[in-house]
């Protein structure tokens, strides 16, 4: 096995290449080649695969996005869009895919891996939905752009006795919710994991007007609600100006954080560690602060949980 090839796959996220940066500098100093497949399974099918070096990832670390570009690929889903990715990757004696992205990404691992590719996966979403990872590449950089942004917004508020929601991205998973919320100090979180129900949230607006507080900001995980239904309805029964923020992509982009750029780097450097002991099949992650790789098929069922003692402090600190 001498060529290895690498890919990012789904929704970017903020680290994406600092693990290809790992990868591709830790496969050349154990004398692989290493190619890089551009926009993710599509770009493997369409044979748009280019030869890397060291300074092919030179200055990418601090940067968000992904340098080989993605796409989400429905094609490879199906068994001739397989097989033309096997051929490709047949055509350049390529025998191991080291792919990077969520849960759809690591359903084309387990196809490469049937295929008879060697192929790794790293998780890297925002979403931090995957339950076998404590955390996903792009997770801290995301909950931190969400911080950033409650602690603007709060100015506001407070100077306009204003009642801000603020609509945050995670799929089905209220993780970016529930630790943005933490670190921000929202009033309230709604997290699909949960549900809601308004009255209570409007209970907890009338009271903290009651003593004194100025501000108050509700994190609505997306995909709930319409989000400009529950403005409107929190407006009208808790008879306060109400506003409506939906940050959407900006929580995709930007700089990784040190943490991301860490667990990328660890992860990337993990997946060629296990590509020279042979391994396949399997997901890399981070349990504690100990890297670990796991079954695909675990990586891929295992959902992640809402952490409830968490959302339970939130809820104490918010009052
Ligand atoms: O999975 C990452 C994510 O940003 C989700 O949080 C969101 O639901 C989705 O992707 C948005 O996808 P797209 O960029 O294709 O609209």
């Amino acid at each position: 096995m001498k060529n290895i090839a690498v890919l990012t796959s789904g929704g970017d996220s903020p680290g994406m290449n600092a693990a290809i940066r790992a990868i591709v500098r830790k496969a050349i100093y154990h004398d692989f080649n290493i190619y890089g497949i551009e926009r993710g399974y599509k770009g493997l099918i369409e044979g748009n695969l280019v030869k890397l070096n060291r300074a092919s990832v030179s200055g990418i670390i601090q940067q968000g996005g992904t340098f080989l570009k993605s796409a989400r690929c429905e094609e490879f889903e199906k068994k001739s869009g397989q097989k033309k990715a096997l051929e490709v990757l047949k055509a350049l004696d390529i025998h191991a895919v080291i792919a990077i992205g969520g849960d759809g990404t690591f359903k084309g691992v387990k196809a490469l891996d049937r295929l008879g590719i060697k192929t790794i996966g790293i998780p890297g979403t925002i979403d931090n939905d995957l339950g076998y990872t404590d955390y996903t590449i792009g997770f801290d950089t995301a909950i931190t752009t969400v911080m950033e942004a409650v602690s603007k917004l709060r100015d506001t508020s407070s100077s306009h006795d204003r009642v801000f929601i603020v609509e945050v991205m995670g799929r089905n998973c209220g993780d970016i919710a529930l630790f943005s919320g933490l670190a921000s100090g929202a009033e309230s979180l709604i997290v699909p994991e949960v549900g809601f129900n308004i009255d209570e949230i409007v209970d907890d607006i009338k009271r903290s007007k009651i003593i004194g507080k100025r501000h108050n900001i509700i994190l609505l995980a997306e995909g709930i609600s319409n989000p400009y239904d529950v403005q409107k309805e929190i407006e009208k029964k808790a008879g306060v100006s109400t506003r409506l923020a939906v940050i959407g992509h900006l929580q995709r982009g930007g700089s990784p954080t040190a943490f991301d750029r860490l667990l990328a780097t660890r992860m990337g450097a993990k997946a060629i560690d296990l590509l020279i002991d042979k391994k396949s099949g399997v997901a890399v992650g981070i349990k504690g602060n100990e890297i670990i790789d796991v079954d695909i098929d675990y990586a891929v069922s295992k959902r992640d949980k809402l952490n409830m003692e968490l959302y339970e402090l939130a809820k104490i600190l918010a009052r």
